[in-house]
């Protein structure tokens, strides 16, 4: 108790009502779980087995908002492509080991991880020479398969990360079956186009099927709109139906179509490194604020990081996007976010 009367003291002193209202109602984490006397971080999937719906764009730009908030955060890219990787200027030939050595060979996972450049940030690279189908046939053949990524994380020193987020690949498969199985939460990002909502039933029945049969833990955390047009009535309508499959589950935050989402990784940068005051790089730190509350983790622990005029034609960081979705998260969630409703 004196411990929470600290933390919510702390928040009003950082003028964070916004998370102090909605941390009242969500007070049930601690800021990593702590089970026994180990504390384990949090591990969230990005999953959708749609290709290029933003997977990765969250995956890299959320964990780089959740560092930069202050919490020590591991990126896993479990996909064959290594588009996080990249995306995050490593050199996959400089790296000794990626996620395969750990999940085929047993490779200690503190021997995989490489920096990010970012501070708190680390990741643990993906540089396959193999194909995705090829990378889950050989995953076929290893002893519980489907246990792999949990076992690999179990070789991380205690109290390392606050944070691990994975980056799945665009299937149904063994990989992402690994991330699920590991994970407690999953954000679900949805690009908003025509048939956005195809295969959602099919993920939604695996996520349900690995809770029942592997990972009871298993929740949906949210749902990200991505590549999100104000402008179009298409955008809305999808906001509308996604509203309807998951209620209760859509991340206020949207993040807008912007180039310089699209150019950032052409960088190695994240959007936080390449243009921190551009919409989208406010949108991605509304919704890394977001995942913290939904997460029902303390306060941040560092403020957000203050950004200098975009180049961005029209942008301004005073009372823009940020502002209206704490505005908007200031009301409590109704409901849970279980799979099961
Ligand atoms: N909000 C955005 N605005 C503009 N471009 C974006 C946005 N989000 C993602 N993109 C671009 O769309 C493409 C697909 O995004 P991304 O790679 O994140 O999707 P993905 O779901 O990880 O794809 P895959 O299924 O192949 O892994 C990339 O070129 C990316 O730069
Ligand atoms: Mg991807």
């Amino acid at each position: 108790m004196w411990v929470y009367i600290c933390r919510v003291a702390r928040m009003e002193a950082t003028g964070d009502n916004v998370a102090l209202s909605v941390y009242v109602q969500y007070n049930r984490y601690e800021h990593s779980r702590v089970e026994g006397q180990v504390r384990v971080a949090r591990i969230l999937a990005l999953a959708n087995q749609k290709g290029g719906v933003g997977k990765t764009t969250s995956t890299v730009n959320l964990s780089a908002y959740l560092a930069a908030r202050g919490f020590r955060t591991l990126l896993i890219d479990i996909d064959p492509q290594g588009n996080a990787t990249s995306s995050l200027g490593v050199d996959k030939a400089a790296c000794s080991y990626a996620i395969y050595d750990a999940l085929l060979d047993g490779t200690p996972l503190p021997e995989v991880i490489v920096p990010s450049g970012q501070e708190r940030l680390a990741l643990v690279p993906s540089t396959s020479v193999l194909l995705g189908s090829e990378t889950e046939a050989a995953l076929t053949s290893v002893d519980q398969r489907e246990h792999r990524l949990v076992d690999a994380l179990r070789s991380l020193p205690d109290d390392a990360y606050d944070l691990v987020l994975i980056d799945c690949p665009p299937s149904l498969g063994l990989l992402t079956l690994n991330a699920l199985v590991a994970a407690e939460g999953v954000i679900i990002p949805i690009q908003c186009e025509f048939l956005a909502l195809e295969g959602l039933v099919q993920l939604s029945n695996n996520i349900q099927l690995v809770k029942r049969t592997f990972n009871a833990q298993l929740d949906i955390l949210g749902v990200l709109l991505t590549m999100y047009d104000a402008r179009t009535r298409l955008s809305a309508q999808v906001a509308e139906e996604v509203r309807r499959f998951f209620p209760n589950r859509l991340f206020a935050s949207t993040i807008p179509r912007g180039i310089h989402l699209a150019e950032a990784p052409s960088y190695g940068q994240s959007i936080l490194a390449y243009d921190p005051a551009s919409r989208g790089a406010l949108a991605y730190a509304a919704a890394a604020d977001e995942t913290i509350v939904r997460l029902g983790l303390a306060a941040p622990l560092l403020p957000a990081p203050v950004a200098a005029p975009s180049s961005e034609a029209g942008v301004t960081t005073e009372g823009g996007l940020v502002s209206r979705v704490a505005s908007r998260l200031a009301r409590p969630f109704r409901g849970g976010i279980s799979v099961a409703d």
